[in-house]
């Protein structure tokens, strides 16, 4: 028990009540007790490395080679990413990659290396094994991009998992993103950075880590390359990042450090190299294309823990319609629930959710429905009859039930690892539909079970199916969440295959942008959160999940009305655009920061409104090429390094540069330009990259910066789709994507590709067709031409 456990155990018994705070800390006593019991003693340990290579077996794309303790496979494929794998370790099973992984590269063939090694060449990669496991990733050029030194393990003599370790080496430049969502980023910075899916247990700020939503997946971006690293590996573990250091003059170059420990499961990984956006579709090939949005859900959002009643829900929505705001879907959160159980409704205070679902559908207004995992253990109720029914619950080693405490009370854990409860979980979304909800907002999937002390989820030993191959929470945890989302996922298909589910996730892993996306979690009111939520956008987005978002204005306590209109500015050019706040927290609708502060949003979120065919457009090239719609400055200029430091501005899409204001008191920020003409998106005015530029912005705008050339689809004052076509620089062509909203089922819209030049003094706008340019006229607005 350290001083954090100490504070929790306090709250628990002193906050939440009395009779929850003494059932958690009964509840964290008791998963204690649990794993005494149920896990393997770890006493004496053996260590070992892999020894001397002592021969080879040539195969697809490479081969194994063989050390005296060990062996490695190596694979490298065809769109330049590879796998190795140590001790036998193959692609599957994986809850990352569904599929076999791409096919192996037949040109790559494994060949000696000087001092007795051995290489796989490729067109875009070689890899080479040294003679002790050593793996070094190289450039077609020979550069070296990473090192993984030899690895060593530590089996327990009494047999059973080992742990490991791996450390490697990356270029003194390179600087390491991703390892999931973190709120310390997006340039994730010398420490260590555990991974094991956490809820924090009360709102977080950049110091809090882990998270929700931790995977183990690096994009390492230095001026010979990029590559993104995926150790293939569900357990605990803990990854330290060391950036290097470029020897002045005649000093040494120390190299940048990483150093993966786990505490159990296989040493195997992915490296994927190229430039930024090769490396997230090679990614995204490999563990699944995102799941495209409804539009809706790439409007405004507005959610609230305590609406407490369909009046009040009501009042909120005509409040958002008397002042002529744009509202796209309204969340309602667990206190809608009967006894906050899941799959249930209060009817006292909801008497007829699907008449409210109906009417605020009338005035274009979704429903969306949290769903938590935990169940209620109560004999007398019909989910968790059910579940028993079908044998659904995680039990412990001696087969009995797994208790926790949620927020229903005494709750059990679905064990989504196994194929038929996703099957029987998937079925319960058919109340929801028939409530009318048309979203999910999954929460509490870490999962959590409030302890009073130590770890806030279930006992490690609890057993989990994993697919039939059985095991436990160690191995299973760090995918409780992304399992939940298949089983949503799957269940929404089945009862509605004509409509493209729509869910967001609080915990996950690598692979969720299958199902859905996510959400920033509990994140702090205060500056700091603010710079957090944009960190962890980012960074998910280069880790393969593009649709995720923060609750706008902090999850606690209450923004002032400068934090609130700057937090709502930078979300509006987020995926997910989301209000939400606490129970006992303020209230989050414009409305509430005074008359400025609404006019200010109603700029925002009218705006919002216009983009959203944009971002319909990404949502879409997300799936097509899995490239994220928010993009750090650097995706297209990997190699330029004050762009790679820059962290408080991004790139949404290829068409857009926003630099938000993430302090308080401020008219005017400083923004680091990549090459090319940006306008500014309000008055017009020209800014020449790269290089540094000052831009205006006081609270009634966040400057947004527009690439000259680009065409961006927006909203016209008719509702219908107008192109927003940027003049390139004199002597230059531009040009943009656009893909048009479909509806909500799965018709593939097809990619409208546009192109923009100078035809003398006129800025001539093409749309690109197999028979050749076709000049469009209607609907295009020519902006940045001096009138
Ligand atoms: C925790 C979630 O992060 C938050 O968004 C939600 O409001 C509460 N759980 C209550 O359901």
């Amino acid at each position: 028990m350290d001083g954090r456990d100490v504070v929790r155990a306090v709250q628990s018994v002193g906050v939440v009540g009395t009779a929850q705070g003494l059932r958690s800390v009964r509840a964290a006593w008791r998963r204690r007790r649990t794993d005494a019991w149920g896990l393997p003693r770890r006493t004496g340990e053996r260590a070992r490395v892999p020894g001397p290579v002592t021969g080879v077996e040539p195969g697809p794309g490479g081969g194994v080679v063989r050390f005296a303790r060990s062996q490695l496979q190596v694979t490298v494929t065809g769109g330049g990413a590879v796998f190795w794998g140590w001790d036998g370790a193959g692609v599957q099973p994986s809850y990352a990659v569904p599929g076999a992984g791409p096919e192996p590269d037949p040109r790559a063939v494994l060949e000696p290396d000087t001092k007795g090694g051995w290489r796989v060449v490729s067109e875009r990669v070689t890899v080479v094994v040294s003679r002790h496991g050593a793996v070094e990733v190289c450039t077609p050029g020979g550069v070296v991009l990473r090192r993984d030194l030899p690895p060593r393990w530590w089996a327990p003599e009494s047999g059973g998992e080992a742990r490991w370790v791996q450390r490697s080496e990356v270029a003194a430049d390179a600087r390491f993103f991703g390892l999931g969502g973190r709120a310390s980023g997006p340039r994730l910075r010398d420490g260590a950075y555990r991974l094991w899916n956490t809820d924090p247990g009360g709102s977080f700020g950049p110091e809090d880590d882990p998270l929700s939503l931790t995977m183990p997946v690096q994009l390492v971006v230095a001026d010979a390359g990029t590559h993104l690293v995926f150790h293939d590996n569900t357990w605990d573990g803990t990854v330290t990042l060391r950036e290097g250091d470029e020897g002045a003059g005649s000093g040494h170059d120390r190299p940048g450090g990483c150093e993966v420990r786990m505490s159990g499961g296989p040493l195997r990984c992915w490296v994927v190299v190229g430039t930024p956006a090769r490396v997230l579709g090679a990614w995204a090939a490999l563990t699944g294309a995102p799941a495209v949005p409804p539009a809706w859900a790439l409007g405004y959002q507005h959610a609230r823990w305590g609406f407490g009643s369909a009046a009040e829900v009501r009042r909120v929505v005509a409040g958002y319609r008397e002042r002529g705001l744009p509202l796209d879907a309204v969340h309602l959160d667990i206190d809608h629930f009967d006894g906050h159980r899941v799959f249930t409704v209060d009817r006292e205070r909801f008497p007829d959710l699907p008449k409210l679902a109906t009417e605020l559908a009338d005035d274009g207004v979704r429903l969306v429905s949290i769903v938590d995992p935990a169940v209620k253990a109560d004999p007398g109720t019909d989910l968790y009859a059910s579940g028993r029914g079908v044998d659904a619950f995680v039990r412990d080693r001696r087969g009995k039930e797994v208790r926790g405490e949620v927020w229903p009370g005494e709750s059990v854990f679905p064990d989504f690892t196994s194929p038929l409860v996703r099957g029987w979980w998937g079925q319960q979304y058919e109340e929801r539909l028939a409530q009318g909800f048309e979203g999910f907002w999954h929460d509490m999937n870490e999962p959590v079970s409030f302890t009073a002390f130590g770890d806030p989820t279930l006992p490690r030993s609890a057993r989990h199916a994993v697919e039939g191959r059985g095991g436990d929470h160690r191995e299973a945890h760090n995918v409780y969440g992304l399992c939940m989302a298949q089983a949503g996922y799957e269940g929404l298909r089945k009862l509605r295959p004509d409509v493209r589910p729509f869910l967001f996730s609080r915990s996950g892993w690598a692979g969720l942008q299958r199902y859905g996306g996510t959400w920033s979690g509990d994140v702090a009111t205060g500056w700091p959160g603010l710079r957090a939520s944009l960190s962890l956008v980012l960074g998910l987005g280069l880790c393969g999940v593009p649709y995720s978002g923060p609750d706008v204005g902090g999850f606690d306590g209450s923004p002032s009305p400068e934090l609130y209109v700057r937090w709502l500015q930078l979300a509006s050019y987020l995926p997910l655009f989301r209000t939400h706040s606490a129970l006992r927290a303020g209230r989050r609708e414009p409305w509430e920061f005074g008359p400025a502060a609404l006019e200010h949003a109603r700029v925002v979120l009218d705006e919002r409104h216009r983009l959203q065919p944009y971002l319909v457009t990404l949502a879409h090239l997300a799936q097509a090429t899995g490239a994220p719609y928010v993009r750090p400055l650097w995706w297209s200029a990997p190699e330029d390094r004050a762009l790679r430091d820059c962290e408080d501005a991004f790139l949404l899409g290829d068409a857009l540069l926003v630099a938000p204001v993430l302090e308080g008191g401020t008219d005017r920020r400083a923004v680091r330009l990549p090459r090319g003409r940006w306008y500014d998106a309000v008055s017009g005015a020209v800014h020449e990259g790269p290089g540094q530029v000052l831009l205006d912005a006081p609270l009634s705008r966040i400057p947004v910066l527009v690439r000259a050339g680009a065409v961006v689809p927006v909203r016209g004052a008719d509702g219908s789709v107008e192109l927003e076509a940027w003049a390139p620089a004199r002597g230059r062509t531009g040009g943009g994507l656009v893909v048009r909203d479909a509806g909500d089922g799965w018709e593939q819209p097809e990619i409208e590709r546009y192109a923009t030049r100078w035809d003398g003094d006129a800025v001539v706008v093409e749309r690109e067709t197999d028979e050749g340019p076709v000049a469009v006229q209607d609907a295009v607005r020519v902006r940045g031409v001096a009138p």
